[in-house]
């Protein structure tokens, strides 16, 4: 009775072990993956910003906060000042299709007349593209990412 009882022990014993050994597995395992998955999202972070500052910032300035008269004055050649990028202006009320076309092919995309500052970059690549939109979104406010997320049609 008492060795039967031992090997009942036993028993439950393994197969407890079992299933924490089997968890944990389970678990580093969910921990790679999202390792993996966020050093993809820096890296594209990286990029963006690094084509950022050498694209746009001269403009829309190294913190994206814009020129300083972006809303109440022109430049003097009469166009507009760049607005910030950083969720402070309006360029989260634009789709992200709409800010690619911005970005890639600039306002003359949406208006054939635009002749201002905000022009093309067709050097860029696709990826290039989505990766500077990456970091200009990593740079809103929690809440306007929120709200930017929750908008299906703009
Ligand atoms: C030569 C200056 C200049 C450069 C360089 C420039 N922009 Fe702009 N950008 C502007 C101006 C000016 C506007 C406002 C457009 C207007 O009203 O004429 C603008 C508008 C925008 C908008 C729309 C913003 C909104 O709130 O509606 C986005 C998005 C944008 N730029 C992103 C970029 C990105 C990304 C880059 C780099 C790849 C870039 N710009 C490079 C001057 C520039």
């Amino acid at each position: 009775m008492k060795k039967l009882l031992i090997l009942l022990v036993i028993i439950i014993l393994s197969i407890v072990s079992y299933f924490i050994f089997f968890h944990s597995k389970n678990s580093t395992e969910e921990v790679n993956i999202s390792n993996v998955s966020l050093d993809e999202v820096s890296a594209k972070l990286e990029l963006g910003k690094a084509l950022y500052y050498t694209h746009c910032a001269s403009c829309h300035g190294d913190n994206l906060q814009g020129q300083p008269k972006w809303k109440t004055s022109l430049d003097e050649d009469g166009h507009n000042y760049a607005p910030p990028l950083n969720g402070t202006g309006h360029t989260w009320h634009h789709s992200e299709e709409q800010l690619y076309n911005i970005i890639r092919y600039g306002l003359k995309f949406y208006n054939e007349n635009y002749e201002g500052k905000m022009q093309g970059n067709d050097k860029l690549s696709d990826e290039d593209v989505w990766s500077i939109l990456a970091y200009i979104k990593s740079v809103w406010p929690e809440s306007i990412q929120k709200k930017y997320k929750t908008m299906t049609k703009h």
